[in-house]
């Protein structure tokens, strides 16, 4: 094979798909601290064996250049999301490249466009799809993400913008820093609550299972109108979360009660880098980032009836004395969208200052017309 042939493929062998969801090793193992790829996971959802795989249309394509690959994506069709918001919207997931491929990298976003445009997709969004696929970096490229996400290479926004690409969104990750006297407001808000008509218990109080369901129906209410989201499902959520029962999960997500009927929920984890990322030996965190001492705040919803209750403040408020309890000392409030100003009014008011950036990317066909 010649060292200049650009080709794109479909991975569809076992050893080529466990190679595609492995190649992020090559973008990113020479990092002092990154997360490496769940293989397993990927594999499944490229094989149609995910929860969610029942509800999507999905192929892998990577791109070669002299017989090597050098970047990889995967094309999917979201029947939900489409139905959700009537929007004949693909998504492009798993994005990631070597740098200075521009042409074949644009080759590929091509053909997973071309793939989308067959199966009627008026546009095609990268880097974000519920619980799919996460932003692309704009700041601290070498940093060390936040739990699910990357800090991507710069290079990234070229290829996105030679493709016929435009940003769609921007997104900010926070973080706060528990300090004792953020800590008291904490312990005020939430005794405050019962004065508002409801309270908030840990999913270990509230019972896990139980709160397993009114994760998934009070987060598919609160987020029916988010930018992005499409709604999951009970059958594939239970699966999902129920091994992390005996864990700090269950005494970091909280859940809103009122009148007996759960109208808030906060999904939270504790501090996993030690446990799943890659730190070089001898590499010790800054400890607002990980290394034991950062607590996560996931996810956040509250149903519309109510809002401006402080069911948020009181919810994350709760979930930070937790972490507090068992040693953390930084929380995250992860991933909210520049113009969510409900959340990030939340985030600010419980102490959070921004620390990453992050923007998606879509590309309209109607303006270019994918291969032209
Ligand atoms: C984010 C969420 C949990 C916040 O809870 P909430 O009960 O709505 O919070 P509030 O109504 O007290 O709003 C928070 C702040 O934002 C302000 N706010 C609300 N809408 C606003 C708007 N459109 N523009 C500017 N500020 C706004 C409120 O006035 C309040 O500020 P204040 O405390 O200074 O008065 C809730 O809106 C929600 O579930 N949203 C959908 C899901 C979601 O976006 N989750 C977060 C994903 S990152």
């Amino acid at each position: 094979m010649g060292v200049d042939k650009i080709q794109v493929e479909r991975p569809r062998t076992p050893a080529e798909l466990e190679q595609f969801a492995a190649f992020p090793h090559q973008v990113y193992s020479a990092r002092i601290a990154w997360w490496p790829p769940d293989i397993r996971g990927e594999v499944e959802l490229l094989r149609g064996r995910a929860p969610i795989s029942s509800s999507l249309e999905i192929s892998p394509f990577w791109v070669k250049h002299g017989g090597k690959v050098v970047a990889r994506v995967s094309a999917v069709i979201n029947y939900r999301y489409q139905r959700h918001w009537n929007e004949r919207l693909g998504h492009l997931i798993h994005f990631e490249a070597l740098p200075n491929e521009t042409e074949s990298v644009v080759a590929m976003l091509d053909e997973a466009c071309r793939w989308l445009q067959e199966r009627g997709a008026q546009a095609a969004r990268s880097g974000f799809a519920t619980f799919l696929d996460y932003p692309y970096a704009i700041d601290n490229y070498e940093g060390f993400p936040s739990f699910l996400l990357r800090s991507t290479p710069d290079y990234y926004h070229s290829y996105f913008k030679n493709a016929g690409f435009y940003t769609e969104k921007g997104m900010v990750d926070y973080t706060i820093a528990l300090t004792e006297p953020i800590l008291e407001r904490y312990r005020a808000i939430v005794s405050a609550a019962p004065s508002y008509g409801f309270e908030v218990l840990s999913w270990r109080r509230y019972g896990f299972n139980k709160a397993i369901e009114a994760w998934t129906t009070v987060t598919n209410a609160a987020f029916a109108k988010h930018w992005g989201w499409n709604p999951v499902a009970h059958e594939e959520v239970r699966p999902t979360l129920a091994p992390l029962e005996a864990t700090e999960v269950a005494d970091l997500s909280v859940v809103a009660v009122a009148q007996g009927e759960a109208v808030g929920v906060v999904f939270a984890l504790p501090d996993l880098s030690l446990a799943l990322a890659r730190i070089r030996p001898g590499f010790k965190l800054a400890a607002e980032r990980g290394g034991g001492s950062r607590g996560a705040l996931i996810n956040i919803g509250v149903i519309e009836s109510w809002r401006g209750r402080t069911v948020n403040l009181a919810m994350a408020a709760e979930s930070f004395l937790a972490m507090a309890k068992r040693a953390m000392k930084y929380a995250g409030y992860t991933l909210v969208l520049d113009d969510n100003w409900p959340s990030r009014k939340t985030a600010e008011k419980l102490g959070g200052r921004v620390t990453s950036n992050f923007v998606v990317y879509r590309r309209d066909f109607t303006y270019k017309s994918a291969g032209a």
